[in-house]
C-alpha cells in the first residue's frame, strides 16, 4: 500500500509554500541572510512545533518565514518541494504563497512572487510537473490591506489561478472580505477560502454564497451541518483536507477520529493535502499514508482521493481527462497485479 500510494499520480491543491520551509533550510537561510534565530539546533526547532491550535502553529509559522528574503531564497524553497513532490509522483500542484507576510517585513511583493514564479516554471521543464499559483489574503488583517495586495499583484494576474483567504479563522468569516473578492473576480481570478477548520460552518456557507468559491480548503466542519453536506455533495464542491494538519492543530483528536473517510463516503468530492508539509510531520504520501492506515481506507478510497485532486483541481477539462485516466491505468494495473 506505501508504494501504490508513492507512486499513485495525484495532485496537490492545499499548500503553502511557506509551510515547506524544512528547518535545515531555515539554518541555512537564517546564516545566508544574517538573521538571528530562536533556536540552537533542528532539533530545537522540531520541538517547538507542538501545537494546540491554529493560532500557536500561525505565530511559529510567520516567524519561520522571515529568513526568507531574497529572491533566490523564494526560489530554493519551491525548488525543494518541488524535488519531494516529484519523488511522490504530483503530477500538477496549486500553491498557496502569503504575500503580505513577506511585504509586512519590507520584501517586495516582486522578490517572493518572481521566486516562487521561476521554480514553478523550471518544475515544469525537468519534473513534468504543472502548477498553479493561489494569491492568500491573511484574514487578520483588513479587507483595506487586501485590497492593497491585490493592487500589487494585478501585473501578474494572468500567472495566478485564484485568490485565496487563510490565517486565523475564528472571529475573521468569510464576509469581512466580500468586496474584495469580488474585485478578485471581476478581475479574472477564481476564488477558494479556507473554511470551516476551525470556524463553524456558517463561515463554509459564507464562503460559497459571498465570496462564490470554486473549493473550501479543509471543511471538515460541514459535518455538523446535513443541508451543508447535501448542497457539497450535490454541486460538486470540492473540500482540501489536510489530514495531518488537522490532528497536529487538535481539530481531531487523532488521526482514527478524522471524518475524511465519511466526507469520501457521502460523495463529497474530497481531497487529500499536506497544507504545511515541514511543520505537520509529512508532505502528500505520507498524508494519504496516515489517513489510510488509521482508517482502514481501501485501495478504491484512495483512487478515488486521487481522482478527486484532479477533478477539483483548475486544470483545463483535456488535462484533467487525462490525468485522470493515468490514475484509472495506475490503479486497474496496481489492483490486477
Ligand atoms: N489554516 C489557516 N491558515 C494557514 C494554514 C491553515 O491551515 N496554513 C498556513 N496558513
Ligand atoms: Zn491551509
Amino acid at each position: 500500500m506505501k508504494e501504490f500510494i508513492q507512486n499513485l499520480p495525484k495532485a496537490e491543491l492545499h499548500l503553502h509554500i511557506e509551510g515547506t520551509l524544512e528547518p535545515e533550510m531555515m539554518f541555512e537561510l537564517a546564516q545566508r541572510n544574517d538573521i538571528d534565530l530562536p533556536y540552537e539546533s533542528v532539533s530545537q526547532v522540531k520541538e517547538a512545533y507542538n501545537f494546540e491550535d491554529l493560532e500557536s502553529f500561525l505565530d511559529i509559522y510567520y516567524q519561520g518565514s522571515q529568513v526568507l528574503q531574497q529572491e533566490r531564497d523564494f526560489y530554493d524553497l519551491t525548488w525543494a518541494y518541488l524535488e519531494k513532490a516529484a519523488s511522490q509522483n504530483v503530477r500538477h500542484t496549486e500553491i498557496f504563497f502569503d504575500p503580505q507576510s513577506h511585504t509586512d517585513r519590507g520584501i517586495a511583493f516582486e522578490t517572493a512572487y518572481r521566486g516562487i514564479y521561476q521554480a514553478l516554471q523550471d518544475g515544469k521543464a525537468k519534473f513534468g510537473i504543472s502548477s498553479q499559483l493561489i494569491l492568500s489574503f491573511l484574514r487578520h488583517l483588513s479587507q483595506d490591506e487586501a485590497f492593497a495586495t491585490l493592487k500589487q499583484a494585478l501585473p501578474y494576474k494572468d500567472t495566478m489561478v485564484a485568490v485565496g483567504l487563510d490565517s486565523a479563522e475564528q472571529g475573521n468569516p468569510p464576509s469581512k472580505f466580500k468586496e474584495v473578492f469580488d474585485k478578485a473576480r471581476a478581475e479574472g481570478f477564481l476564488t477558494v477560502a479556507h473554511a470551516g477548520e476551525e470556524g463553524p460552518p456558517e463561515y463554509i456557507w459564507e464562503a460559497i454564497d459571498l465570496l462564490k468559491v470554486s473549493r473550501i480548503d479543509h471543511g471538515v466542519r460541514s459535518m455538523e451541518d446535513p443541508k451543508l453536506l447535501d448542497y457539497l455533495v450535490e454541486k460538486q464542491i470540492p473540500l482540501t483536507v489536510c489530514p495531518l494538519s488537522n490532528v497536529e492543530l487538535k481539530v481531531f483528536d487523532s488521526m482514527a477520529k478524522h471524518n475524511l473517510k465519511q466526507l469520501l463516503n457521502l460523495g463529497i468530492c474530497a481531497t487529500v493535502n499536506s497544507d504545511d508539509p515541514s511543520y505537520f510531520g509529512g508532505y502528500i504520501a505520507e498524508n494519504y499514508q496516515a489517513a489510510q492506515s488509521a482508517l482502514d481506507l481501501s485501495r478504491q478510497e484512495i483512487y478515488q482521493l486521487a481522482k478527486n485532486s484532479f477533478q477539483a483541481s483548475f486544470l483545463p477539462p483535456e488535462s484533467k481527462h487525462k490525468l485522470i485516466t493515468e490514475v484509472d491505468e495506475y490503479c486497474g494495473l496496481a489492483i490486477e497485479t
